[in-house]
């Protein structure tokens, strides 16, 4: 599980949005210039399928979403019951000869397989269909390659292609596998020896670490500077595809301060806005979020994420039109707890429960409705813009100077203190003691706070003080 970079779909000088620029593999895939027509499949065991969360057909949606994202067209896709992995071609004979014709039938030139697939699987399947085939660590490494943007973020990519390189060459490669030409960690130019190639890619390693470490150096330096921007900092963060990007792009399209000289600085990431208040906030769009992801590209990003920690709010988009929108937002708040995020910023994050256009209306009722009555969420629809409003006004809650985190306790049968609570503070926890008092940490404005605590029976309650702002 681990994240891959930011989708920029504005528009570069040429006016060509980074979407339409494929990646390098798509490149390599396309014939005359035409899009690469692949076959995605997922396949799945048979055994492991009660224990595995995941439905097989969002998994399948999902691969060919990542194939799209480096300009691949999937012309036909299909999951794969497997009885079990044959070691030698992953798929079973009969299977196969059935994709074979698929295959021929549709022009198909690649064959992406959504799990890992070993060297030798590889290079059989490829003889058998005359394609090319990626597995999933393989295609997430090129959409990691084509949206790196940072010269830290190409090194980081660059790592991980060649780390994953190189496993495959120990584990199974010899120089004769590697006659097959193409392109990238596929193939190679390289026709050179397994010991050479095994030589080389240490020394490249060796060489980019050390030029990573200088990276980092200048990136902290590049955050000090940051820091000192006087705007406080809103992370988008979300799972791929979750609609982070679209959201970005709405919230800044019409604001003039992303032609500030300040933000001109900035990562193109990054951007200014303006609330309704009037306060100015720099506006993140972060990495995207995905599942089963090699240990090894989960390091290469860290980084990348590590941004995150140092946002004044995080807001984590969720696609709640997705069918695993719940597993999704477990996986996103596992990497962010693993990145270090204490419990107080966990419980300060903001969710944002896009996607409803996509809602049956009684769902979206009810999504709109939760977010009437919880601070902590917000429904809305980056695409029609419904929503949107409340969520800038949330950030201006959220953001406000005077908002501080307090310790509140409540008497067993204060429900209006509850609701108004509720209505007026963010809630950020709530526990209830043997005498039915609710001790909650609230998160709320000083004239709100100074208002709540004027009212009769209250001020007694209040007895815990102030607790640190996360
Ligand atoms: P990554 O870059 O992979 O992390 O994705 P992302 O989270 O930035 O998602 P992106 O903004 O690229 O949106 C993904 C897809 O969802 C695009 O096809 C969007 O048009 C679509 N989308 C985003 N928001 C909405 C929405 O509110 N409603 C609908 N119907 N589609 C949306």
């Amino acid at each position: 599980m681990s994240a891959i970079p930011p989708f920029d779909p504005r528009p570069d000088e040429a006016g060509i949005p980074d979407q339409a620029r494929p990646g390098p593999a798509a490149a390599a895939y396309q014939r005359d210039g035409g899009v690469g027509r692949v076959l995605v499949l997922h396949p799945f065991s048979k055994r492991d399928r009660a224990s595995d969360r995941r439905q097989p057909d969002a998994c399948l949606a999902e691969a060919v979403g990542l194939a799209a994202a480096i300009g691949l067209e999937t012309v036909h896709a299909e999951t794969v019951a497997l009885e079990r992995r044959h070691p030698g071609s992953l798929f079973g004979s009969g299977k196969i000869a059935l994709l074979k014709a698929v295959i021929a039938a549709s022009d198909i030139a690649v064959v992406v397989v959504d799990a890992p697939v070993t060297p030798v699987q590889q290079r059989n399947l490829e003889r058998a269909w005359g394609t090319k085939v990626i597995d999933r660590t393989g295609l997430i490494l090129e959409i990691f390659g084509a949206r790196a943007r940072t010269h830290e973020g190409r090194l980081q990519v660059e790592l991980a292609h060649l780390t994953y390189q190189r496993s495959r060459l120990v584990r199974s490669w010899t120089h004769l596998e590697r006659q097959r030409g193409g392109f990238g960690f596929l193939g190679g130019p390289g026709e050179s020896q397994l010991e050479m190639d095994r030589r080389l890619i240490g020394e490249r390693i060796l060489k980019i670490k050390r030029e990573l470490e200088g990276v980092v150096r200048t990136r902290e330096l590049h955050r000090a500077s940051r820091r000192k921007v006087p705007y406080p900092v809103v992370a988008l963060v979300g799972y791929t595809n979750a609609g982070k990007s679209t959201l970005f792009n709405r919230l800044t399209a019409a604001d003039v301060l992303a032609e500030d000289k300040l933000f001109a600085t900035l990562d193109p990431t990054m951007r200014g806005l303006r609330l309704g208040s009037g306060r100015r906030v720099i506006l993140s769009d972060t990495v995207g979020f995905i599942s089963d992801l090699p240990t090894h590209l989960v390091a290469a990003f860290r980084a990348t994420l590590e941004e995150v920690l140092e946002a004044d709010l995080i807001v984590h988009v969720r696609d709640v039109a997705h069918s695993d929108s719940a597993a999704q937002a477990v996986d996103v708040r596992k990497v962010l707890a693993s990145l270090g995020l204490d419990e107080a910023r966990t419980a300060g994050i903001l969710e944002v429960h896009n996607k409803i256009d996509l809602l049956p209306p009684e769902e979206r009722e009810r999504a709109l409705n939760q977010s009437m009555r919880d601070e902590k969420t917000v429904a809305l629809s980056a695409v029609t813009g419904e929503g949107v409003d409340r969520l800038l006004a949330r950030f201006d809650r959220r953001l406000s100077a005077d908002r501080q985190v307090v310790s509140l306790t409540l008497a067993a049968d204060d429900g209006a203190g509850l609701a108004w609570l509720y209505r007026h503070g963010e809630v950020l926890s709530r526990q209830a003691d043997d005498d039915g008092r609710l001790h909650l940490q609230v998160g709320i404005d000083d004239a709100d706070l100074r208002y709540f605590r004027q009212q009769p029976g209250r001020r007694n309650e209040d007895k815990l003080g102030r607790v640190p702002q996360p």
